[in-house]
């Protein structure tokens, strides 16, 4: 591994990223309204250590401490979320204009500091009254989804040019309704494969609202894994293709491809029959895009299994007859998630080969969870995650070698914060925050990602590169 910065473009945008429930706390302030998380995290045994986002990093007050640090940090751009209850605390009806106030104060606040705001609308927390109409199971959810989406943008749509509709939704479709390690819980198979399309409809719907509001950029963020056999078997292979359906196709081949995946009826049986689509459907999700978000932490390696469940009633979304695989070849972070960067290069470029309709990539989240603790000079000494990021970017500016036209990439995450199902145990600021005094700490990785802007920021001036015609090579000098 080398210790010069990876080459990259010369407009190459750096950016963090962060997300609203695992970050901002104050979950009944200014009439915000309950989501599925804050039901999910009071139920027993859903959280480690019984965590919930009650407080989180308490960004909600503290935000021009968190832009503060933004701005010595130097990025081009940060990527937040906006909790939908907050402006619709029962997800229907007229804004509720003081949750809106928050982001209007955060995205002037950000303007101010000379940093480009990037707005995710659904970053998994929806309001608790629409799931119990249904949630992300029904054609409503889409439609109220596409009402959030205008009021937001006809308030914050003149000062926030970057916008991304979903984060994940696979996650929050196959993680929330089949596996049920996600709000809000449930282990279904037709009701999670129904989430997935009517996320992608929700999709569509806010997509026409978005250019109807006409704000600059639309795209949307995906988590497509790399995936690989454990062995080179036919078995093994089959399983991956199994895999490519539910982690990968199901989203990408609506959007970008304008089908439904090929391989549904193999992956999941009987239960595609797709009785929940509807005519238009592939018109409205295949909307044309600005960007792709992609977020990428780790490969996954999966053999061929049996069905964890024989009654095909009762059997889960995610039952497709797979189970990952551990390696002992590389290290692994505190998520249990094996560190493998050239794998970062094969996804960006195997995703432009198969998907000719893809637009220019952005990557929205990368970064590593790491056992990081205060040394007695009072810093975090984080080389892991020093280590991750720039190898990470190594593959990026290894992919745009390639071919592959990937514009910026932000950082997983500003903050420690709250991670999920995880709790707080798992850290992948590069700020540290001490939750019971909230004091924030800046990591060795903070100053590493500074010095890297830094440089690219004084290579792009002094070049006085145009964009057009310079390479990631030549930006690098
Ligand atoms: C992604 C999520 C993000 C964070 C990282 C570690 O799946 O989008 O909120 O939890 O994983």
């Amino acid at each position: 591994m080398s210790d010069a910065f990876p080459a990259l473009p010369a407009d190459f945008v750096f950016g963090a990223a962060t997300a609203a429930y695992q970050i901002e706390g104050a979950h009944d302030e200014d009439g915000r309204g309950p989501s599925i998380w804050d039901t999910y995290c009071r139920e027993p045994g859903r959280i480690e250590g019984g965590a919930t986002g009650d407080v989180a990093c308490d960004h909600y007050h503290r935000y021009r401490e968190d832009v503060a640090l933004l701005k010595e940090l130097g990025v081009d751009s940060y990527r937040f979320s906006i909790a939908w209850p907050r402006v619709q605390p029962t997800g229907t009806g007229p804004a509720n204009q003081r949750g809106l106030d928050f982001y209007d104060r955060l995205t002037d606040e950000l303007l101010a500091a000379g940093i480009s705001p990037a707005a995710t609308l659904y970053h998994w927390d929806l309001p608790q009254a629409l799931e119990d109409r249904g949630g992300w199971r029904v054609r409503e959810t889409a439609q109220r989804f596409a009402e959030y989406a205008a009021l937001v943008a006809a308030r914050l749509g003149d000062r926030i040019p970057r916008w991304i509709t979903l984060n994940e939704p696979f996650c929050a479709a196959f993680l929330g309704y089949a596996t049920g390690r996600h709000a809000p819980g449930a282990r279904e198979g037709r009701g999670a494969l129904a989430a997935a399309h009517q996320l992608l409809v929700g999709h569509g719907l806010a997509v026409r609202a978005l250019r109807a509001a006409g704000v600059a950029e639309v795209g949307i963020t995906l988590n497509p894994d790399r995936l690989l056999p454990a062995t080179d078997s036919v078995a093994d292979r089959e399983a991956v293709r199994r895999a490519e359906t539910l982690h990968n196709e199901t989203w990408l081949d609506p959007l970008f491809a304008g089908r439904y995946p090929r391989g549904e009826a193999e992956a999941w049986g009987p239960m595609a029959d797709g009785s929940w689509r509807e005519e238009g459907g592939l018109e409205l999700i295949g909307a044309p895009l600005d960007f792709l978000g992609i977020n990428y932490y780790r490969p996954i390696t999966l053999t061929a299994a049996p069905h964890r469940d024989p009654d095909p009633v009762t059997r889960t979304a995610t039952d497709i007859r797979v189970a990952e695989c551990a390696r002992d070849d590389v290290r692994h972070t505190t998520m249990g998630w094996p560190v493998d960067p050239p794998t970062f290069t094969d996804l960006l470029t195997d995703l432009t080969a198969r998907y000719p309709a893809l637009p220019p990539l952005l990557i929205t989240e990368n970064g590593s969870a790491e056992a990081d603790t205060v040394s007695p000079d009072g810093r975090v000494h984080d080389t892991d995650r020093i280590d991750y990021l720039r190898d990470h970017l190594t593959a990026v500016a290894d992919a745009i070698r390639a071919g592959v036209d990937v514009r910026g990439y932000y950082v997983w995450s500003l903050l420690d914060n709250f991670e999920w199902a995880r709790g707080y145990g798992r850290r992948f600021g590069l700020i540290r925050v001490d939750y019971p005094t909230q004091q924030r700490i800046p990591k060795d990785s903070y100053h590493w990602y500074r010095d890297l802007i830094a440089a690219h920021h004084h290579d792009r001036t002094r070049h006085h590169i145009s964009t057009a015609q310079h390479t990631g090579e030549q930006a690098a000098r």
